[in-house]
Formats: structure tokens, sequence, C-alpha cells
């Protein structure tokens, strides 16, 4: 079980220490972690987010822990020197296109949520990303306009390859849950949004199973705080996904629960290759202080155990202590309570 660990910058760092001190305690066989510099912190020592040696590790490995990338230090760098080009960058050259997001209501929690209790009691979803195109890795660039003024643009395109592949992923997800996939586009205005809801219909043939319907993201936007229980798989493009998955977690309650899979299509010997990591961000504001809460990542190495290691077992283990501490009342900053991150760690090992 190889592992590449990067933890970045900001609170990667600390809430990566207690997803890799919850993987040391369960008994996995021929565990090896090694450690990567991504983002700032790798642009400060190699000049580069994204240094040749850390891709280099992350193809050697099984599977990759990721942190967190991002510092207001690095705002006015030329854009492909910035932290976020680390994750970008892992995700297009190790071919991770397919972003599963799940967000599910933990008892005890329903008053955390920004939405009423009755409704957030409902939340049980999963959030397909598309990540390796969209308008994240189109051209783009700024000019100057004849009459003076600059202009940015970013170039949005699907091909229909791109669509195909990750609905395959999508509906295959609705097949294990409640067989319900709703496709999220903005097909009413972009053509970007028509070819990927003709091709997610035309995938639709191959599942019989499962209930398709389409929602433009803006209604979407909107369903998702006014009755989130509706939904059970949700597939979109890569920018959509991006927001929607923000969101849906403070609907759960806190962004700290969060984590994330990305996985292509390199099998390892017991499952697959995949990058895992919470959804929030590198929260520089708290940084180093201990207050971060590290549930979104001890939850991502729980989905690697599935994932990557065919350890389904050991990741129920992992979900059911985190649902445990969190039903016990241990609760983080970020959740109204005093826990730190340390003490979110130690809460879930003790369960354990
Ligand atoms: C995420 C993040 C990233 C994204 C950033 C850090 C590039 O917001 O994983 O959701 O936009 O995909
Ligand atoms: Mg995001």
């Amino acid at each position: 079980m190889k592992i590449a660990v990067f933890p970045g910058d900001g609170i990667g760092p600390e809430v990566t220490a207690e997803a890799v001190r919850v993987l040391e305690t369960l008994d996995l066989p021929g565990l090896t972690l090694f450690e990567g510099d991504v983002g700032a912190a790798a642009y400060r020592r190699h000049g580069h987010p994204l240094p040749e040696e850390t891709l280099t590790m992350a193809r050697e490995a099984d599977a990759v822990l990721f942190g967190a990338v991002g510092d207001p230090s690095c705002d006015n760098l030329p854009r492909g020197h910035r932290p976020e080009q680390a994750v970008l960058g892992l995700r297009s050259q190790l071919g991770l296109f397919a972003n599963l997001r799940p967000a599910t209501m933990f008892e005890g929690l329903e008053d955390a949520s920004a939405l009423r209790p009755e409704i957030a009691r409902e939340i049980d979803l999963l959030i397909v990303r598309e990540l390796n195109g969209d308008v994240y890795f189109g051209e783009k660039g700024t000019h100057t306009l004849p009459d003076g003024q600059r202009e940015g643009w970013d170039r949005m395109a699907y091909s229909a390859g791109e669509v195909r592949r990750i609905a395959h992923t999508a509906f295959r997800a609705a097949q294990t849950r409640s067989k319900r996939l709703t496709s999220v586009d903005k097909a009413n205005v972009l053509e970007t949004s028509q070819l990927w809801r003709d091709v997610v219909i035309e995938v639709a043939a191959e599942y019989p199973d499962v209930t398709l319907d389409h929602l433009y993201v803006d209604n979407a936007a909107m369903q998702l705080v006014r009755a989130p229980g509706q939904f059970d798989t949700i597939v979109t493009g890569n920018l959509f996904g991006d927001i929607l998955s923000d969101q849906a977690s403070m609907c759960v309650g806190s962004i700290g629960l969060l984590p994330s899979a990305s996985l292509g299509e390199r099998e390892t010997q017991h499952g697959i290759f995949g990058l895992y990591e919470p959804i929030h961000g590198s929260a520089p504001d708290i940084a180093g202080q201990g207050k971060a809460n590290p549930l979104a990542a001890i939850l991502s190495a729980a989905m690697m155990l599935r994932h990557s290691f065919g350890r389904a077992q050991d990741a129920d283990r992992i979900e059911s202590a985190v649902a445990r501490v969190l039903a016990d009342g241990v609760r983080g900053f970020d959740l109204g309570g005093e826990a730190g991150t340390r003490d979110l760690g130690d809460a879930v090992l003790a369960r354990l």
C-alpha cells in the first residue's frame, strides 16, 4: 500500500497529519507513506508548485493523500506558478477525471446546518464532478481591445468523449445508490451544456434501471437549499461541480466535513489509483492554530481505502468512528465547538 502524502499549504499539513495517524492505527498490510511538496510550499522550495519529483512520486504510488493548496502571498504570481496549479496539474496529468464528492447528514449535526433541521436531515447525495475539462482547462488569456480596455477570456468546452466517460461513472455510482441521477447543466444558454445533455441522454440508454433527470445549474443551486433530499446522485461539469459541492457542504454543516476522491482509469492491485482530498481549501486565516477540522481529511482517507485498496470494511470503520464523534457532540471550531485539530483526531482514534 504505497501512499504519497502531499500536505501542501495552510491547514493542509495539520489535517493531513490526523488522517495519517488514522491510517497508521489500522492494521494495514505493507503500508508505506512518502511525503512530497505541493503548492506554495513547493514553489518556495523548488520554484514550482508541482515539481517533477512530486509528480513522479504520485505516479509510483497506489494513491495520493492530498491536503490543500493556496496562499495569499502567491496571488500575484503568474498563473502557472500559483499553488492551485499543483492540484490542477495532478488531476490532469494523472488523468483523474472523476471527482466523487459525497455529502451526507451526520446524526446530531442537523442544528449545525445552514438549513432547517427537518430539511437538512434528508441530505444523502453524491456529486460526481468532471475534473479534466470545462472552462478550467480551456485556453485562457487577457488582451487589450481596440478601445484600449483589457479583456480576460477562458474557453469552455467539453468533447463527447469526456462527457461519456464521466456519465458512465455517474450512472454506475447511481446504480450502487438509489438509482436516481440528476445531470446539471446550463443547456438553455451554453452549447457546451447542450452537448453535455445530449451525450448523457445517449449513455442513459445503457442504464435502463437508473432514472435520469436534468436541471439547469441555477435551479439545481436553488433546489439544493430548498429540498436537498430530492437528490441522490448528481453529475455535472468541472465548474458547476466546484460551486455546488461547496454549497452542499454548508447544507451538511461545515466544509470541514466533506471528503473527495478523484479517480481515473489506472488500476492498482486491489482497486483504482486515486487522489483523495478534503473539498476545503488551505484556510490561511486559521493555519497553524490547531483549529482546523481534520474530519474531511480523515474521511478522504476512508474513501482511499475503499476505492484504491479494496478495503471497504476499514473505510466503514473510519466513517462510523467519525459519525460517532459527531453524534457524541464532539465539535470543532467550525461547528461552534472547542475541539481542536488534534482533539478531533484523538476522538476518532479513541472510537476506532
Ligand atoms: C476544489 C478547489 C479547487 C478547484 C481549487 C483549489 C483549484 O476549489 O477542489 O474544489 O477549483 O477545483
Ligand atoms: Mg472548490
